[in-house]
Protein backbone atom coordinates (compact mmCIF):
# COMPACT_ATOMS: atom_id res chain seq x y z
CA UNK A 1 0.00 0.00 0.00
CA UNK A 2 2.81 2.53 1.63
CA UNK A 3 4.70 0.87 -2.23
CA UNK A 4 1.80 1.99 -4.11
CA UNK A 5 1.58 5.56 -2.71
CA UNK A 6 4.96 5.92 -3.38
CA UNK A 7 4.98 5.13 -6.63
CA UNK A 8 1.56 7.75 -7.33
CA UNK A 9 4.26 10.34 -6.14
CA UNK A 10 6.95 9.96 -8.16
CA UNK A 11 4.86 9.39 -10.87
CA UNK A 12 2.99 12.48 -10.14
CA UNK A 13 6.57 14.27 -9.35
CA UNK A 14 8.11 13.44 -12.80
CA UNK A 15 4.99 14.35 -14.51
CA UNK A 16 4.99 17.95 -13.12
CA UNK A 17 9.00 17.41 -14.21
CA UNK A 18 7.88 16.30 -17.74
CA UNK A 19 5.26 18.75 -18.05
CA UNK A 20 6.62 22.04 -17.31
CA UNK A 21 10.05 21.47 -18.84
CA UNK A 22 8.67 20.54 -22.09
CA UNK A 23 7.05 23.52 -23.82
CA UNK A 24 6.36 21.43 -26.91
CA UNK A 25 2.80 21.49 -25.31
CA UNK A 26 2.75 25.43 -26.37
CA UNK A 27 3.39 26.07 -30.32
CA UNK A 28 3.88 29.52 -31.97
CA UNK A 29 0.96 29.10 -34.20
CA UNK A 30 -1.91 27.65 -31.57
CA UNK A 31 -4.44 30.51 -32.56
CA UNK A 32 -3.61 30.33 -35.86
CA UNK A 33 -6.57 28.67 -37.07
CA UNK A 34 -9.47 29.43 -33.89
CA UNK A 35 -8.55 32.64 -33.35
CA UNK A 36 -6.55 34.65 -35.97
CA UNK A 37 -6.70 37.99 -34.74
CA UNK A 38 -5.43 37.01 -31.70
CA UNK A 39 -1.80 38.71 -31.79
CA UNK A 40 -2.78 41.75 -34.05
CA UNK A 41 -5.69 42.46 -31.32
CA UNK A 42 -3.17 42.29 -28.64
CA UNK A 43 -0.45 44.70 -30.15
CA UNK A 44 -2.63 47.38 -31.11
CA UNK A 45 -4.50 47.24 -28.04
CA UNK A 46 -0.94 47.40 -25.96
CA UNK A 47 0.13 50.11 -28.35
CA UNK A 48 -3.05 52.20 -26.96
CA UNK A 49 -2.44 51.60 -23.94
CA UNK A 50 1.39 52.64 -23.77
CA UNK A 51 0.70 55.36 -25.85
CA UNK A 52 -1.54 56.55 -23.49
CA UNK A 53 0.78 56.16 -20.50
CA UNK A 54 4.42 54.69 -20.62
CA UNK A 55 4.67 53.06 -17.82
CA UNK A 56 1.83 50.54 -18.85
CA UNK A 57 4.46 48.62 -20.42
CA UNK A 58 6.45 48.12 -17.59
CA UNK A 59 3.55 47.18 -15.48
CA UNK A 60 2.35 44.69 -17.58
CA UNK A 61 5.88 42.91 -17.90
CA UNK A 62 5.73 42.84 -14.35
CA UNK A 63 2.02 41.60 -13.57
CA UNK A 64 3.20 38.42 -16.17
CA UNK A 65 6.17 37.66 -13.92
CA UNK A 66 3.96 37.66 -11.03
CA UNK A 67 1.50 35.34 -12.68
CA UNK A 68 4.24 32.69 -13.86
CA UNK A 69 5.96 32.73 -10.52
CA UNK A 70 2.88 31.51 -9.16
CA UNK A 71 1.65 27.91 -9.99
CA UNK A 72 2.80 28.38 -13.36
CA UNK A 73 2.01 31.41 -16.27
CA UNK A 74 -2.08 30.63 -15.76
CA UNK A 75 -3.09 33.96 -15.04
CA UNK A 76 -3.78 32.93 -11.29
CA UNK A 77 -3.06 36.84 -10.53
CA UNK A 78 -5.85 38.09 -12.49
CA UNK A 79 -7.95 36.64 -10.18
CA UNK A 80 -10.51 38.85 -7.53
CA UNK A 81 -10.67 38.20 -3.86
CA UNK A 82 -14.97 37.01 -3.74
CA UNK A 83 -16.41 36.69 -0.46
CA UNK A 84 -15.43 32.74 -1.09
CA UNK A 85 -12.19 32.63 -2.95
CA UNK A 86 -8.64 34.30 -1.72
CA UNK A 87 -6.86 35.21 -4.68
CA UNK A 88 -3.05 36.75 -4.70
CA UNK A 89 -3.98 40.66 -5.15
CA UNK A 90 -3.10 41.08 -1.41
CA UNK A 91 0.15 39.41 -1.24
CA UNK A 92 3.20 41.89 -0.55
CA UNK A 93 4.70 41.69 -3.39
CA UNK A 94 1.46 42.60 -5.41
CA UNK A 95 -0.74 44.85 -2.99
CA UNK A 96 -0.72 48.74 -3.67
CA UNK A 97 1.68 47.34 -6.33
CA UNK A 98 0.73 45.39 -9.41
CA UNK A 99 -0.98 47.43 -12.14
CA UNK A 100 -2.79 47.02 -15.84
CA UNK A 101 -5.66 44.83 -15.26
CA UNK A 102 -8.20 47.14 -17.11
CA UNK A 103 -5.71 46.50 -20.37
CA UNK A 104 -5.92 42.90 -19.99
CA UNK A 105 -9.52 42.98 -19.46
CA UNK A 106 -10.32 45.78 -23.11
CA UNK A 107 -8.01 43.10 -24.64
CA UNK A 108 -10.26 40.03 -23.57
CA UNK A 109 -13.38 42.36 -24.74
CA UNK A 110 -11.84 42.23 -28.07
CA UNK A 111 -11.24 38.69 -28.18
CA UNK A 112 -14.09 37.68 -27.10
CA UNK A 113 -16.03 39.07 -29.23
CA UNK A 114 -13.70 38.34 -32.23
CA UNK A 115 -13.28 34.49 -30.97
CA UNK A 116 -15.37 33.51 -27.85
CA UNK A 117 -14.07 30.93 -25.38
CA UNK A 118 -11.03 30.53 -27.43
CA UNK A 119 -7.90 32.85 -26.33
CA UNK A 120 -6.79 32.46 -22.85
CA UNK A 121 -6.11 35.34 -20.15
CA UNK A 122 -2.90 33.70 -19.41
CA UNK A 123 -1.37 33.86 -23.45
CA UNK A 124 -3.29 37.27 -23.52
CA UNK A 125 -0.43 38.44 -20.59
CA UNK A 126 2.48 36.30 -21.89
CA UNK A 127 1.79 38.28 -25.22
CA UNK A 128 1.25 41.63 -24.03
CA UNK A 129 4.49 41.33 -21.59
CA UNK A 130 5.90 40.85 -25.20
CA UNK A 131 4.24 43.42 -26.95
CA UNK A 132 5.58 45.66 -24.19
CA UNK A 133 8.73 45.19 -24.31
CA UNK A 134 9.14 46.04 -27.82
CA UNK A 135 7.03 49.30 -27.40
CA UNK A 136 9.52 50.35 -25.28
CA UNK A 137 12.38 48.97 -28.20
CA UNK A 138 13.29 46.23 -26.59
CA UNK A 139 13.47 42.82 -28.65
CA UNK A 140 11.35 40.95 -30.51
CA UNK A 141 10.85 36.92 -29.97
CA UNK A 142 8.15 34.40 -30.73
CA UNK A 143 5.85 33.94 -27.60
CA UNK A 144 4.45 30.15 -27.78
CA UNK A 145 0.82 29.63 -26.91
CA UNK A 146 -1.53 27.40 -25.73
CA UNK A 147 -1.64 27.94 -21.62
CA UNK A 148 -5.12 27.48 -19.66
CA UNK A 149 -6.02 29.84 -16.99
CA UNK A 150 -6.19 28.30 -13.63
CA UNK A 151 -9.38 27.68 -11.29
CA UNK A 152 -7.09 28.68 -8.36
CA UNK A 153 -4.84 31.01 -6.95
CA UNK A 154 -2.32 30.61 -4.11
CA UNK A 155 -1.59 33.85 -1.96
CA UNK A 156 0.71 31.68 0.27
CA UNK A 157 2.96 31.03 -2.73
CA UNK A 158 2.30 34.24 -4.24
CA UNK A 159 4.32 35.25 -0.57
CA UNK A 160 6.47 33.10 -0.99
CA UNK A 161 7.49 32.68 -4.28
CA UNK A 162 7.72 36.25 -5.92
CA UNK A 163 11.28 38.01 -4.31
CA UNK A 164 11.46 40.76 -2.45
CA UNK A 165 13.27 43.85 -2.99
CA UNK A 166 15.81 43.58 0.24
CA UNK A 167 16.22 39.43 -0.48
CA UNK A 168 20.54 38.70 -0.17
CA UNK A 169 21.12 37.53 -3.44
CA UNK A 170 21.27 33.63 -2.40
CA UNK A 171 17.54 34.08 -1.78
CA UNK A 172 16.90 35.94 -5.06
CA UNK A 173 19.03 33.00 -6.65
CA UNK A 174 16.42 30.16 -4.74
CA UNK A 175 13.65 31.77 -5.79
CA UNK A 176 14.75 31.26 -9.55
CA UNK A 177 16.12 27.99 -9.43
CA UNK A 178 12.76 26.84 -7.53
CA UNK A 179 11.08 27.61 -11.21
CA UNK A 180 13.63 26.17 -13.53
CA UNK A 181 15.46 29.32 -13.99
CA UNK A 182 19.29 29.66 -13.80
CA UNK A 183 21.71 32.55 -12.73
CA UNK A 184 21.91 34.15 -16.31
CA UNK A 185 18.16 33.91 -16.69
CA UNK A 186 17.67 35.89 -13.40
CA UNK A 187 20.63 38.37 -14.23
CA UNK A 188 18.69 38.81 -17.32
CA UNK A 189 15.61 39.06 -16.50
CA UNK A 190 16.30 41.36 -13.76
CA UNK A 191 16.90 43.62 -16.51
CA UNK A 192 13.37 44.08 -16.87
CA UNK A 193 14.08 46.86 -14.43
CA UNK A 194 15.68 49.17 -17.29
CA UNK A 195 11.83 50.57 -17.41
CA UNK A 196 9.15 51.15 -14.77
CA UNK A 197 8.96 52.67 -11.43
CA UNK A 198 9.24 51.57 -7.60
CA UNK A 199 7.37 52.64 -4.97
CA UNK A 200 9.47 54.57 -2.03
CA UNK A 201 8.41 51.83 0.05
CA UNK A 202 10.29 49.47 -1.97
CA UNK A 203 13.81 51.13 -2.15
CA UNK A 204 13.59 52.95 1.42
CA UNK A 205 16.15 50.48 3.19
CA UNK A 206 18.54 50.85 0.36
CA UNK A 207 18.96 54.32 0.04
CA UNK A 208 19.03 54.84 4.09
CA UNK A 209 20.69 51.50 5.51
CA UNK A 210 23.00 51.54 2.21
CA UNK A 211 24.08 48.09 0.29
CA UNK A 212 27.57 46.20 -0.06
CA UNK A 213 28.73 47.70 -3.85
CA UNK A 214 26.02 50.42 -3.73
CA UNK A 215 28.31 53.33 -2.64
CA UNK A 216 26.33 56.04 -4.74
CA UNK A 217 26.95 58.67 -6.00
CA UNK A 218 25.97 61.57 -3.83
CA UNK A 219 24.12 63.52 -6.21
CA UNK A 220 21.71 60.11 -6.82
CA UNK A 221 21.03 59.69 -3.38
CA UNK A 222 20.21 63.15 -2.28
CA UNK A 223 17.52 62.90 -5.37
CA UNK A 224 16.47 59.27 -3.86
CA UNK A 225 16.03 60.87 -0.38
CA UNK A 226 14.24 63.97 -2.19
CA UNK A 227 11.74 61.87 -3.14
CA UNK A 228 11.78 58.99 -0.42
CA UNK A 229 11.72 60.59 3.37
CA UNK A 230 12.52 58.23 6.17
CA UNK A 231 9.03 58.42 6.90
CA UNK A 232 6.08 59.05 4.51
CA UNK A 233 5.85 59.14 1.63
CA UNK A 234 5.50 55.32 0.98
CA UNK A 235 4.26 55.78 -2.51
CA UNK A 236 6.56 58.20 -4.30
CA UNK A 237 7.82 56.94 -7.48
CA UNK A 238 11.22 56.61 -8.48
CA UNK A 239 12.12 55.15 -12.30
CA UNK A 240 14.15 51.68 -11.35
CA UNK A 241 16.58 53.06 -14.59
CA UNK A 242 16.98 56.87 -14.00
CA UNK A 243 19.01 57.29 -17.20
CA UNK A 244 16.35 55.87 -19.94
CA UNK A 245 13.50 55.22 -18.26
CA UNK A 246 11.15 54.24 -20.74
CA UNK A 247 13.61 52.54 -22.92
CA UNK A 248 13.77 48.90 -23.29
CA UNK A 249 18.22 48.90 -23.34
CA UNK A 250 21.36 47.97 -21.35
CA UNK A 251 21.34 51.02 -19.25
CA UNK A 252 20.03 49.28 -16.00
CA UNK A 253 23.35 47.00 -15.91
CA UNK A 254 25.60 50.41 -16.22
CA UNK A 255 24.05 52.03 -13.26
CA UNK A 256 24.49 48.84 -11.21
CA UNK A 257 28.10 48.62 -12.09
CA UNK A 258 27.93 52.51 -10.65
CA UNK A 259 26.34 51.64 -7.69
CA UNK A 260 22.78 52.79 -8.88
CA UNK A 261 20.93 50.40 -8.61
CA UNK A 262 17.52 51.50 -7.45
CA UNK A 263 16.77 48.30 -5.34
CA UNK A 264 18.78 46.09 -2.75
CA UNK A 265 18.05 43.40 -5.28
CA UNK A 266 19.62 44.95 -7.86
CA UNK A 267 22.54 45.58 -6.53
CA UNK A 268 22.98 42.30 -5.26
CA UNK A 269 23.57 40.87 -8.48
CA UNK A 270 26.37 42.81 -9.17
CA UNK A 271 28.31 41.24 -5.39
CA UNK A 272 32.12 40.73 -5.90
CA UNK A 273 33.17 37.55 -6.66
CA UNK A 274 29.67 36.08 -7.51
CA UNK A 275 28.46 34.77 -11.04
CA UNK A 276 26.12 36.86 -11.44
CA UNK A 277 28.40 39.72 -11.04
CA UNK A 278 30.50 38.53 -14.51
CA UNK A 279 26.71 38.38 -16.22
CA UNK A 280 26.16 41.90 -15.13
CA UNK A 281 29.60 43.11 -16.80
CA UNK A 282 28.82 41.28 -19.79
CA UNK A 283 24.81 42.71 -20.36
CA UNK A 284 26.42 46.11 -19.45
CA UNK A 285 29.24 45.88 -21.95
CA UNK A 286 26.81 44.32 -24.71
CA UNK A 287 23.42 45.08 -25.12
CA UNK A 288 22.92 42.70 -27.65
CA UNK A 289 24.25 39.45 -25.44
CA UNK A 290 21.38 41.46 -22.84
CA UNK A 291 18.36 41.03 -25.32
CA UNK A 292 19.52 37.49 -26.84
CA UNK A 293 19.40 35.86 -23.20
CA UNK A 294 16.40 37.87 -22.16
CA UNK A 295 14.05 36.83 -25.08
CA UNK A 296 15.29 33.38 -24.41
CA UNK A 297 14.66 33.54 -21.06
CA UNK A 298 11.26 35.57 -21.08
CA UNK A 299 10.33 32.20 -23.29
CA UNK A 300 11.59 30.22 -20.49
CA UNK A 301 9.97 31.55 -18.16
CA UNK A 302 6.83 32.00 -20.39
CA UNK A 303 6.71 28.24 -19.94
CA UNK A 304 6.88 27.31 -16.22
CA UNK A 305 3.09 25.13 -16.85
CA UNK A 306 1.51 24.28 -14.16
CA UNK A 307 0.79 20.26 -14.77
CA UNK A 308 -2.46 20.26 -12.81
CA UNK A 309 -3.95 23.68 -14.29
CA UNK A 310 -2.71 21.97 -18.08
CA UNK A 311 -5.68 18.97 -17.13
CA UNK A 312 -8.01 21.09 -15.01
CA UNK A 313 -7.32 24.20 -16.72
CA UNK A 314 -9.72 26.34 -18.57
CA UNK A 315 -10.39 29.34 -20.86
CA UNK A 316 -11.88 32.14 -18.68
CA UNK A 317 -14.68 34.38 -19.93
CA UNK A 318 -13.64 37.27 -17.74
CA UNK A 319 -9.74 37.29 -16.41
CA UNK A 320 -11.30 38.26 -13.48
CA UNK A 321 -13.17 35.03 -12.11
CA UNK A 322 -13.37 31.26 -12.92
CA UNK A 323 -15.87 30.18 -15.09
CA UNK A 324 -19.22 29.22 -13.47
C1 LIG B 1 15.15 39.61 -9.18
C2 LIG B 1 14.10 39.72 -8.43
C3 LIG B 1 13.15 40.86 -8.49
C4 LIG B 1 12.79 41.67 -7.46
C5 LIG B 1 13.26 41.56 -6.03
C6 LIG B 1 11.88 42.67 -7.99
C7 LIG B 1 11.27 43.64 -7.24
C8 LIG B 1 10.56 44.71 -7.77
C9 LIG B 1 10.03 45.79 -6.99
C10 LIG B 1 10.11 45.92 -5.49
C11 LIG B 1 9.45 46.67 -7.86
C12 LIG B 1 8.77 47.98 -7.50
C13 LIG B 1 7.35 47.69 -7.04
C14 LIG B 1 6.72 48.85 -6.33
O1 LIG B 1 7.40 49.59 -5.66
O2 LIG B 1 5.47 49.00 -6.45
C15 LIG B 1 9.62 46.12 -9.18
C16 LIG B 1 9.16 46.73 -10.33
C17 LIG B 1 9.24 46.14 -11.56
N1 LIG B 1 9.69 44.87 -11.83
FE1 LIG B 1 10.73 43.68 -10.61
N2 LIG B 1 11.71 42.45 -9.33
C18 LIG B 1 12.45 41.35 -9.69
C19 LIG B 1 12.51 40.78 -10.94
C20 LIG B 1 11.75 41.18 -12.00
C21 LIG B 1 11.54 40.42 -13.21
C22 LIG B 1 12.08 39.03 -13.45
C23 LIG B 1 10.75 41.18 -14.02
C24 LIG B 1 10.21 40.86 -15.39
C25 LIG B 1 10.77 40.03 -16.24
C26 LIG B 1 10.50 42.42 -13.33
C27 LIG B 1 9.81 43.49 -13.86
C28 LIG B 1 9.55 44.65 -13.17
C29 LIG B 1 9.04 45.85 -13.80
C30 LIG B 1 8.85 46.04 -15.30
C31 LIG B 1 8.82 46.78 -12.78
C32 LIG B 1 8.19 48.17 -12.92
C33 LIG B 1 6.66 48.02 -12.86
C34 LIG B 1 5.88 49.32 -13.01
O3 LIG B 1 6.43 50.37 -13.25
O4 LIG B 1 4.64 49.22 -12.87
N3 LIG B 1 11.08 42.37 -12.11
N4 LIG B 1 10.27 44.93 -9.09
Amino acid sequence: MGNMRSNWILGFVLASFWFSSHSFLLSNDYYEKSCPSALAVIRSEMNVAVAKEARMAASILRLHFHDCFVQGCDASVLLDDTPTFRGEKTANANKNSIRGFEVIDGIKEKLESDCPGVVSCADILTVAARDAVILDGGPYWDVPLGRKDSRSASLDEANSNIPTPNSTLLNLLGKFLLQGLSATDMVALSGAHTIGQARCTSFRDRIYKGVEGAESDNVYLSELKGICPQTGGDNNLSPLDYVSPVLFDNAYYRNIINGQGLLNSDQELNMYGSITSEVVQKYAEDPLAFWQQFSDSMVKMGNIVNPLTFITGEVRKNCHLVNE
